[in-house]
């Protein structure tokens, strides 16, 4: 199985500055980071980081409303202020043994900085890689993290798995499988739910400009591959 994977993963690894690097410090912006931003978004982010504050001493040296105004737009504003804290201990002590004692480092950001950082063989487990172990049946090793990471990221989507592009299909047994939506709904998801499945059933009804509809609902449900925008901005069902 992690033949399979490692061989998949040669042909088609996405491109991101991070696997680029083994510097410690480096992987530990992108993990936090990337802990509750999307891809796209981090990576011009995390380049402008680094060009700026290229080492645990310089950011721990930086004013914090500084580190707060270059986090801006990232989201989650107290991940710069934990980031910042993490350089100050780093700059100062050193990189610790348990590196969850660093301020926003938690188990699945201490193996990734552990794997990508320091060589280890140990797999960072986040949702993603959870998902794939559990509907493969298979336990891979640290050195499938950043395949399993693409993968999840990529192929094998919660809701609608893109089984016949996944180089795991031939052995997976859960190969055509969907998993229940399973997540219990807060107020502000339950209410752009309600838009999304609103703007669903406008264009399954009729196709309509995008225009016209829920922007944002159209753009969530186009990414789960519920409706196709096609180029003159028509909504569709796919
Ligand atoms: N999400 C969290 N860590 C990641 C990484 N190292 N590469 C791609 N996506 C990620």
């Amino acid at each position: 199985m992690e033949e399979l994977l490692l061989a998949w993963y040669g042909r088609s690894a996405r491109d991101l500055p991070w696997r680029r690097t083994t510097d410690p410090y480096a992987i530990l912006v992108s993990e936090v980071m990337l802990q509750q931003t999307q891809v796209e978004r981090v990576v011009p982010r995390y380049l402008d980081w680094l060009e700026r504050w290229p080492t645990p001493t310089a950011l721990a040296a930086a004013p914090a409303g500084d580190v707060i105004r270059a986090w801006q737009g990232l989201g989650y504003n107290r991940r710069a202020l934990a980031l910042h804290r993490a350089a100050v201990v780093v700059a100062t002590e050193g990189w610790p043994d348990d590196l969850t004692r660093l301020p926003g480092v938690g188990p699945y950001t201490a193996a990734a900085i552990r794997n990508f950082g320091f060589g280890e063989n140990v797999l960072p487990r986040d949702v993603n890689v959870d998902r794939v172990e559990r509907r493969t049946g298979h336990s891979f090793t640290g050195s499938a993290a950043q395949a399993l990471m693409d993968l999840g990221a990529t192929v094998c989507l919660a809701r609608i798995p893109r089984c016949e592009v996944c180089p795991l299909a031939a052995p997976c047994p859960s190969r055509g499988t969907r998993d229940e939506p399973a997540r219990k709904q807060g107020p502000f998801e339950g209410s752009f739910r309600q838009r999304r499945s609103e703007t669903l059933r406008l264009v399954a009804t009729a196709a309509a400009p995008r225009a016209e509809l829920d922007g944002e609902a159209v753009d969530a449900l186009a990414r789960d591959g519920l409706v196709a925008v096609a180029a003159d901005g028509t909504v569709s069902l796919p």
